[in-house]
């Protein structure tokens, strides 16, 4: 698999990877190798996880430039959504892989990622903290009932509040090994219909605006609504 890595924000440059054998140009920085040396490994467990973390990092990167300018500028926001899931390398084959549904004490394994994640991005000090903060608070909820900690409201980091959006949309949208994937245009009226229990109001009237302009620009067909270019 080839993953075009577009790393920590609109100024840093482009790079390519192969998931298998991670070739970088010399004049990377530390946080970009180590970016794709764990996206490479969490690739290695659990296939199919780079092009997932690419596809919703194009899209909270372009999300993160209508909710917050300003945080769209600062470094390290593109390694924060590529790492999100990057605590699942801890969650056990049986699970991470598991074709059917989960059952409930499953669940709660699956769970773990976020802190899993937080406690090894916390040990590459050169990565942002914005890695930290997305990594742990991605599940999250505006009501106060996501997890790891029950965070809610403005407590939850704003890069985080803006990812869970577009994650939830990507999850909808695209095939689980239990579920066909659910029409862009229902995914975007449960999106609107979490809003202010799951998910940040302010963040889903920037999401809707942001779709509303796609559809304006380019009508496309079921599930390709929001596909970055
Ligand atoms: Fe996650």
């Amino acid at each position: 698999m080839h993953l075009a890595l577009r790393a920590g924000g609109p100024k840093n440059a482009e790079m390519s990877i192969s998931a298998a054998a991670v070739r970088l140009p010399l004049r990377l920085g530390d946080g970009d190798r180590a970016v794709a040396a764990l996206l490479a490994a969490l690739e290695l467990r659990h296939p199919g996880t780079c092009r997932h973390a690419e596809r919703v990092a194009d899209l909270a990167l372009n999300l993160t430039s209508i909710a917050s300018p300003e945080l769209a500028l600062q470094e390290g926001l593109g390694h924060a959504y590529l790492l999100h899931d990057i605590g699942k390398i801890g969650i056990p084959d049986a699970i991470l892989l598991k074709p059917d549904r989960l059952t409930p004490s499953e669940m709660r394994v699956v769970r773990r990622h976020p802190r899993l994640g937080e406690d090894l991005v916390r040990r590459l000090r050169f990565l942002s903290p914005l890695v930290r903060d997305v990594v742990g608070c991605h599940h999250e909820r505006w009501d106060g009932c996501g997890y790891p900690r029950q965070l809610a409201g403005p407590n939850i980091p704003l890069a985080a509040r803006i990812f869970a959006v577009v994650d939830a949309f990507d999850a909808m949208t695209h095939l689980r090994p239990y579920r066909e994937p659910v029409a862009a245009e229902d995914a975007l009226a449960e999106v609107e219909r979490c809003s202010g229990t799951q998910f940040d109001p302010s963040v889903v009237a920037a999401f809707l605006s942001m779709v509303g302009v796609a559809r304006r620009v380019a009508p496309t067909p079921r599930g390709d609504l929001l596909r970055p270019a």
